[in-house]
C-alpha cells in the first residue's frame, strides 16, 4: 500500500487501485505519476519473479477513473522549459508502462479525461463501463494546452488521424460504447463487472490466451491516416476547420496540429515536439486566461449565492412553470431532466399541447444522441405533465413564471397564483428585461420573489442568471442556487437592475452593432470583425437570434432606465417597423430559406438605413474597439453598481451567457490585461466621436489612476 495506489492480488493478478486522498477526483501530478511508477517498478520486479504477468489499473472514485492533470501544477511552472521537462518526465514513466513485460488492463469507470486517458492508452487493454458518466476526451486544448503525455502520438494510432485530431481540436467527450466502436477501448461491460471482467482480461493477456490487440483501424481510417496523400487531405482539413473556429486566438490548435503531423516524422520526434509545444503553449497568456476561467467555473459550482454560505437550500422534488411556450417548454424539459416532477401550466389545451411537444423534443435531444437510454427518457417525459388549471399547486415548491414579457401579464398571473401556493413555496419569474422588484411588488409575500433568468433554448444554455430584490430572503437566494445547480446549469448570483448582467452589457453592445450598420457597413464587415475578436456569433446574427421585436423591447426599457447612453440605434424601429422579426419569421438583416436555415445577408436591408449609398470607412480594428469597448465599459459601471457579487460572477456569466471570447478570460480580466489606464485613454478617444456612449466608468477611471486592477 502506498499514498494514493493500493495494491492486492487475486490469484496471480495484480490490482493496483488509484484513490487520491482527500480528493474527490483522481488526478495526475508529477508527484503521483512517480509514486505510481515507483508502485508499478516494484510489481515489475515481483514479477519477474514469481512469473505472474499481469496488472489491472482501477479508480477507487466511484464515479471517475482520471479526471487529468492537476491544474494547479500547471500554473506551478515558470518557464516554458519546466514544463517541458515535466511533459518529457511524465511521458517517460508512461513509456515504462508501455513497454513492460506486464499486461496491463485500464478498467475504466467514469470519466477518463487528459493525462487518465493517456495512461489508459499506454496499458495494453482497455476495459470501459456502459454508464453515463463513462466518458473519454482529451480536453487539453480546452485550457489553451496540448495533450503532454503522448495522447498527440499514441491517439493517432488507436482511433486513425481523422478522429484523433477531431477528439483533439474539439476535446470532445466520447463515451463507452462509440470508444469501443473507434478503437479508443476494446470492451464495453456493465460497471458491477468491470473488476471481474479485467482480471480475466489481465490473466487471459499473460497467459497468452488472448493477444495484445492491435488498434483496429477502419478503413478511411487507415487510407486517409496511412499514407502522405490521405494525411495532407486531412490536416488541411482541419487546418481549415481550426481557422474558422479559433480565427488565430487559440494558439494550442496549431500547436495540437503540429505535434501529431511531427508523431508521423521518424521515432522519437513526435514525443519530443509534443513536450516542446506543451511547455510553449503552458506560458501563454491565452492559456493562463482559460485556466483561470476554469478555476472560476469550479469556485462558483461551490458558491452557496449568499455570503457565508447562509441557510440550507429547500429541496425542489415538484414545481410547476406557468407559459408552455418557448422557454417554458425549455425549462420544464430541463427540470424533468433532473428528476424534478414538473406541471405545465398554460391558458389554453392548444398552448400546453405546443408546450407538451416542444418539452418532449427537447427532452428527446438527449436520447437521439444516446446520452440516456430510452428508458431514461420516457421516465423523464412522464415527468411533465400539462394542465390548464391551477389543481395541484398548493403543493409545489417551486414556481417558475414564463410567460408573456409584460408588467401587466407578469403582475397579474402573480396576484393569481400566489393565494394557492403553500406559505414557503418560492416564485420564480424568467422575465429577461422587467426589474424583479417591480413584478414583486403584486405580491403578498415579496421575500419569496426571485428572478431566474434562463438563456435560450433553456435545455441546452448553461447559464441561469438569479436575480434577487434587496426584499429577497437569503433561503430564496440559496434554494434557487442548488435548484440550478441541480439541473446543470452554472448559477451566477446578480443583483436586481433593468437586464440584470448579461443583458444589460450586452445591450451598448448591440447598439453599437445597429450604429454601424446605419452608418454604412457592412453586415459582414461588422460580424466578420466580432468573430475574429473571439465571439462564437456576430451581433448582427445575434440579433436575428433573439428576434428583432425582443431586442426593441429592452432598447425602449434601456433606454427609459438609462438614458442617452443605452439608447437603441434608430435603424432598429425601422428595420422592425418593415415586419422583420429575425430568425422567427424568417425574415431578419439575413434572410432564411423555407426551412429556416440562414442564407446570405438580405440586400435589401441594406434600403433601410439612414446613410445610402456607398459603405462607410471603417476599420476592423475600430469596428472591434466600438463594441468590445461598449461591452466591457458598461461591464465596470455594472460592478460599481454592486449588480455582480464580484468580478468572477461577470466573467463566468458573460463567457456562458454571451459567448464573450473565453481566451480573454471576460470582461474584468480583459481589463486587466489591457490595462484600465490605456482602456480609458481608448474610450476618450472614440467619445470625441461619438459623444454621449463612451464616457469611461467611474471604476474604470479609478483604477488607471491607481493603477490598480479589478482582481486584487
Ligand atoms: P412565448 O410567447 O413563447 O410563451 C409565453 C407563453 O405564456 C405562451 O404560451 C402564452 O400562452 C403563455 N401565457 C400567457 N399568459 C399566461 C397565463 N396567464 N398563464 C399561463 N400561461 C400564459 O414567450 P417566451 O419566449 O417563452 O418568453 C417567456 C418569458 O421568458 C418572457 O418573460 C421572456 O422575456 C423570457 N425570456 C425569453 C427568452 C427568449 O429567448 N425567448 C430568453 C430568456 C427569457
Amino acid at each position: 500500500m502506498s499514498g494514493a495506489f493500493a495494491v492486492e492480488h487475486d490469484d496471480g493478478v495484480v490490482i493496483v487501485t488509484f484513490d487520491l486522498p482527500g480528493e474527490p477526483v483522481n488526478k495526475l501530478s508529477q508527484a503521483i505519476i512517480a509514486e505510481f511508477d515507483a508502485v508499478f517498478s516494484a510489481i515489475e520486479r515481483d514479477i519477474t519473479l514469481d512469473k505472474t504477468g499481469a496488472v489491472v489499473i482501477i479508480s477507487g472514485k466511484p464515479d471517475s477513473f482520471i479526471v487529468g492533470a492537476d491544474i494547479d501544477e500547471f500554473l506551478s511552472y515558470k518557464t516554458a522549459a519546466q514544463a517541458q521537462e515535466a511533459s518529457a518526465q511524465g511521458k517517460s514513466r508512461l513509456d515504462v508502462l508501455e513497454k513492460s513485460h506486464v499486461h496491463v488492463v485500464a478498467a475504466i469507470h467514469g470519466a477518463c479525461m487528459g493525462g487518465g486517458l493517456e495512461l489508459a492508452l499506454a496499458c495494453q487493454y482497455r476495459i470501459v463501463t456502459d454508464h453515463p458518466k463513462t466518458v473519454l476526451a482529451l480536453p487539453e486544448t480546452q485550457l489553451g494546452l496540448i495533450p503532454g503525455l503522448g495522447g498527440t502520438q499514441r491517439l493517432p494510432r488507436f482511433v486513425g488521424l481523422p478522429n484523433a485530431l477531431d477528439m483533439i481540436l474539439s476535446a470532445k467527450h466520447i463515451r463507452a460504447r462509440k470508444a469501443v466502436q473507434m478503437g479508443l477501448a476494446e470492451e464495453v461491460v456493465h460497471p458491477s463487472i468491470l473488476k471481474a471482467v479485467a482480471i480475466r482480461r489481465a490473466r487471459e493477456l499473460a497467459m497468452g490466451s488472448m493477444n495484445r490487440r492491435a488498434p483496429r483501424l477502419g478503413i478511411g481510417a487507415r487510407l486517409l491516416g496511412n499514407n502522405p496523400l490521405g494525411r495532407t487531405i486531412v490536416l488541411s482539413r482541419a487546418r481549415a476547420t481550426i481557422a474558422q473556429k479559433g480565427r488565430g486566438n487559440y494558439p494550442a490548435l496549431p500547436a495540437a496540429i503540429e505535434a501529431v503531423v511531427a508523431g508521423y516524422a521518424p521515432r522519437g520526434q513526435g514525443f519530443a515536439t509534443e513536450s516542446r509545444l506543451f511547455g510553449e503553449m503552458a506560458m501563454t497568456r491565452v492559456s493562463r486566461q482559460l485556466i483561470d476561467v476554469f478555476f472560476a467555473t469550479n469556485a462558483l459550482k461551490k458558491d452557496t449565492g449568499v455570503e457565508g454560505g447562509g441557510p440550507a437550500p429547500m429541496a425542489i422534488p415538484r414545481m410547476a412553470v406557468l407559459g408552455a411556450g418557448f422557454m417554458g417548454a425549455g425549462i420544464a424539459a430541463v427540470s424533468a431532466q433532473s428528476g424534478i416532477a414538473v406541471r405545465l401550466k398554460d391558458v389554453s389545451r392548444e398552448q400546453v399541447g405546443h408546450g407538451l411537444a416542444a418539452a418532449r423534443d427537447a427532452l428527446r435531444e438527449r436520447f437521439t444522441k444516446r446520452h440516456v437510454t430510452r428508458q431514461q427518457y420516457e421516465d423523464q417525459l412522464s415527468l411533465v405533465a400539462g394542465t390548464t388549471s391551477y389543481e395541484g399547486f398548493h403543493g409545489v415548491p417551486l414556481v417558475i413564471e414564463a410567460v408573456f414579457e409584460d408588467l401587466e401579464v407578469k403582475q397579474k398571473v402573480l396576484r393569481e397564483v400566489e393565494p394557492l401556493l403553500r406559505e414557503n413555496a418560492i416564485y420564480a419569474t424568467n422575465t429577461s428585461t422587467i426589474p424583479i422588484a417591480e413584478i414583486a411588488r403584486a405580491a403578498a409575500r415579496p421575500e419569496r420573489v426571485i428572478g431566474m433568468h434562463f438563456f435560450s433554448p433553456a435545455h441546452r444554455m448553461p447559464l441561469l442568471e438569479i436575480v434577487v430584490t434587496p426584499q429577497t430572503a437569503p433561503w430564496v437566494i440559496t434554494t434557487a442556487v442548488a435548484f440550478g445547480r441541480s439541473i446543470g446549469k452554472t448559477p451566477v448570483v446578480v443583483h436586481d437592475n433593468p437586464g440584470f448582467f448579461v443583458n444589460r452589457i450586452l445591450a451598448p453592445y448591440l447598439n453599437e452593432a445597429g450604429r454601424l450598420f446605419d452608418e454604412g457597413v457592412a453586415i459582414e464587415d461588422i460580424d466578420g470583425a466580432m468573430l475574429d475578436w473571439g465571439f462564437p456569433v456576430g451581433p448582427i446574427t445575434l440579433l436575428d437570434e433573439v428576434g428583432l421585436d425582443i431586442a426593441a423591447k429592452s432598447g425602449a426599457i434601456f433606454l427609459k432606465a438609462f438614458g442617452a447612453r443605452l439608447e437603441p440605434s434608430s435603424v432598429m424601429e425601422r428595420v422592425l417597423g418593415s415586419g422583420r422579426l429575425g430568425r422567427k419569421n424568417r425574415h431578419g438583416f439575413y434572410a432564411y430559406d423555407s426551412k429556416g436555415k440562414r442564407q446570405g445577408v438580405d440586400p435589401s436591408v441594406y434600403d433601410l438605413r439612414e446613410r445610402r449609398g456607398g459603405a462607410a470607412n471603417v476599420s476592423k480594428g475600430e469596428i472591434q474597439e466600438r463594441l468590445a469597448l461598449a461591452m466591457v465599459n458598461e461591464a465596470m459601471r455594472v460592478l460599481d453598481e454592486g449588480v455582480v457579487r464580484q468580478p468572477r460572477d461577470g466573467d463566468v456569466a458573460a463567457i456562458f451567457g454571451i459567448g464573450f471570447p473565453p481566451f480573454r478570460g471576460g470582461p474584468y480580466r480583459f481589463v486587466d490585461a489591457t490595462g484600465a489606464e490605456s482602456l480609458v485613454r481608448r474610450l476618450e478617444a472614440i467619445g470625441r466621436t461619438h459623444a454621449g456612449r463612451f464616457e469611461p466608468a467611474g471604476g474604470l477611471v479609478r483604477l488607471a489612476g491607481s493603477g490598480g486592477k479589478v482582481y486584487t
